[in-house]
């Protein structure tokens, strides 16, 4: 799997993201709470493009009257016909084992850390003797 580089972290405030397009595929890149997720920009439904979707919390019911939030921004729901999804695996919520979007390992790295090129210089030996600095060539 090849590695591609899309954006600085900069580029992509929380809340927001980015489409690239990488090998001919749309992918979009979400920023979510420090996180950044890649997803296949096309729903697997009708094909909306998953860039318009809202990204809400996570909502679950333990008895009826009571309702809890979690995971902040991390449920996609479709622009077009209001299918959810979890953005950290790309699950569909109401069948998650048939109807997923396609998610790619997605990793921040500092610029230094991404390619260390060949940016060395010639060096020669120095000596100092007496007051005379000295160098080999
Ligand atoms: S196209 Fe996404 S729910 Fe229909």
């Amino acid at each position: 799997m090849a590695r591609h580089i899309v954006a600085r972290t900069t580029e992509i405030p929380p809340g927001g993201n980015k489409v690239v397009d990488i090998a001919g595929r749309d992918i979009v890149v979400f920023h979510v709470n420090g996180e950044f997720f890649a997803l296949l920009n096309r729903c697997p439904h009708e094909g909306a493009p998953l860039e318009k979707a809202a990204c809400v919390a996570r909502l679950t019911s333990p008895e009826p009257g009571v309702y809890e939030r979690s995971r902040v921004g991390e449920m996609l729901r479709c622009p077009w016909h209001g299918w959810e999804f979890d953005m950290r695996s790309g699950q569909s919520w109401f069948d998650p084992n048939r109807v997923k979007i396609r998610s790619y390992p997605v990793a921040v790295e500092r610029g230094e850390e991404l390619q260390k090129g060949p940016y060395v210089a010639e060096t020669f030996p120095v000596h100092v003797e007496d007051s005379y600095v000295i160098v080999e060539i």
